[in-house]
């Protein structure tokens, strides 16, 4: 077999779950891969060889990506570091020959659409797009959706959808109870095609082609009953975001590996820094929505304490390592981290860390090309590491990510459908991952060396435990049992004890789950 094709059979058998990582790691060796390429295999296909640890209770509650068929494993695809951010002027950096795709990577130059005779027939068209409203992506939705524009003539009105997804949630719900034809297509979250499915366009038959380039198990977390009701966009995971100048300031030669370590440095900085008014330890998502239920997940999890919702269904969060790890965070709210923490979202965090005025950050990789864009006065000054995690407990990311859909009540399906076709080409996800740090999710990009090349970190994340919401054994009651959760946590780092809450959270969410 040539070279090409067997790694293309290694990343297929890696991608599907069937070898284990240290089958991944003696084939990648025979064919010469490079280690980001490995890293990035190792990234797509789980990230770990670990098999599902037991929980304090007892449950085997931890999903890896590549085990549950509804898990979307392909958000555990590599991530790029960016060339710059829109605002940044613009750099041009071409894929090296050999590549799949020779481009340039400007962020304020989209890549032509690739196959325009297709999109030309709905000239004159016009569709609303609910788009990204996070850090730099509306400046690419416009970047994008005017080349789009101009190559097939159909046009696009631009709506940034609500930064909170879930408010974003109920926005959709509002649009989809009226038939409301005011929205044609629309980002998804990841964890809702179970809920929205029957408000979404089939799109099995118009993009089957397309379809076949993203990894499986994301095609597979956006097909309801037997619907492909959104393409994949990009992948989201939790990473720690840390200072490297702040770090070796005061004496630290790697970032921190446990919770308490992390405790430990960002008080040790934060007393350092103390003539900056402003500066503070460590920020996260902690406000009552869907990202404090991916952080709380993630704390919860790395201490052990299991997934909330084990992948049969049942409910685990009762325990004394959850309850443990939840009055912990308590504890850094009003010390290492700010007291209004408990109503910061991904871009509250950002707008901080970014500032210069924090040590840590958890977020997702958008705010590594955030980070580093010209303007930016942490440029050069932080890195990426896995998110910490107890004493001799693995290192978790919560998998998030993104789709795109079309509206069942859209008048224009067809237009829509190029449209999508357009922004999740390999070409515009190449594009995005270069300027904009999003996780691909398909092979053919994370493998493309103009990305692997800008994915310094990546290597870094490679022991990281995917986990993933219950948003399959919850299916249409997912948003419910996310709702009960984040509101519980919340309630724990505004200063309510973890026992009593994790108990009723417990309880809620048995009996939502029926
Ligand atoms: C990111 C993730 C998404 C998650 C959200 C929570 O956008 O991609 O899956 O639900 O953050 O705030």
């Amino acid at each position: 077999m040539p070279h090409d094709e067997r790694f293309q059979e290694l990343a297929r058998s890696a991608l599907s779950g069937r070898l284990s990582r240290r089958d991944v790691l003696r084939r990648a060796a025979v064919l010469g891969l490079s280690a980001p390429v490995i890293a990035a295999l190792l990234a797509a296909c789980g990230g770990s060889s670990n098999k599902t640890p037991t929980t304090s209770s007892g449950s085997t509650s931890t999903s890896e990506s590549t085990s549950a068929s509804t898990s979307p494993s392909g958000s555990a695809s590599p991530m790029a570091s960016p060339a710059s951010s829109p605002e940044a002027s613009p750099s041009a950096e071409a894929s090296p020959s050999g590549s799949p795709m020779a481009m340039t990577f400007d962020p304020k130059v989209a890549p032509p659409v690739p196959d325009p005779s297709k999109g030309k027939q709905f000239s004159g068209q016009k569709i609303t797009y609910y788009g990204d409203s996070v850090g730099a992506g509306n400046d690419f939705d416009k970047v994008l959706a005017a080349q789009f524009t101009k190559d097939t003539g159909i046009e696009i009105n631009i709506v940034p959808k609500p930064q909170d997804s879930t408010q974003n949630f109920a926005t959709y719900q509002r649009f989809f109870q009226g038939k409301s034809s005011d929205v044609d297509v629309m980002m998804l979250d990841v964890i809702w095609p179970g809920s929205l499915a029957p408000h979404l366009v089939d799109l099995s038959q118009a993009l089957a082609d397309e379809a076949k380039l993203h990894y499986d198990t994301i095609i597979q977390n956006n097909t309801v009953d037997g619907k492909l009701v959104a393409m994949p966009w990009f992948g989201d995971f939790g990473m720690l975001y840390y200072r490297t100048d702040l770090l070796e300031k005061y004496g630290y030669d790697k970032p921190p590996t446990t919770w308490d370590e992390l405790q430990d440095m960002a008080t040790k900085i934060k007393d350092g820094e103390k003539s900056n008014a402003s500066f503070t330890g460590f920020v996260f998502q902690g406000d009552a929505y869907e990202g404090l239920t991916c952080d709380a997940l993630e704390w919860i999890a790395s201490a052990g304490g299991g997934t909330i919702v084990d992948e049969n269904g049942k409910v685990t969060v009762n325990n004394d390592k959850a309850i443990g790890m939840l009055n912990k965070a308590k504890g850094w709210v009003g010390n290492i981290s700010p007291r209004d923490v408990t109503s910061f979202q991904e871009e509250d965090a950002r707008n901080v860390f970014q500032g210069g005025n924090a040590a840590f950050m958890r977020n997702w990789p958008y705010a590594y090309a955030e980070g580093n864009s010209s303007d930016s006065p942490i440029k050069g000054k932080f890195d990426v590491a896995p998110l910490p995690a107890a004493g001799g407990e693995k290192h978790y990311g919560t998998v998030g990510g993104w789709q795109l859909g079309v509206s069942q009540y859209s008048k224009s399906k067809e237009a829509s459908i190029e449209f999508i076709r357009y922004m999740t080409s390999p070409e515009v996800e190449t594009w995005r991952a270069v300027v904009g740090s999003y996780v691909p999710t398909m092979e053919k990009v994370a493998s493309d060396p103009a990305v692997v090349k800008a994915m310094p970190f990546l290597e870094n994340l490679q022991d990281v435990v995917r986990v993933t919401r219950p948003s399959g054994p919850a299916g249409e009651n997912y948003n419910q049992v996310s709702t009960y959760f984040f509101q519980g946590v919340n309630k724990i780092l505004n200063g309510e004890d973890a026992s009593g809450v994790v108990q009723q959270i417990q309880q809620q969410i048995e009996r939502v789950m029926g």
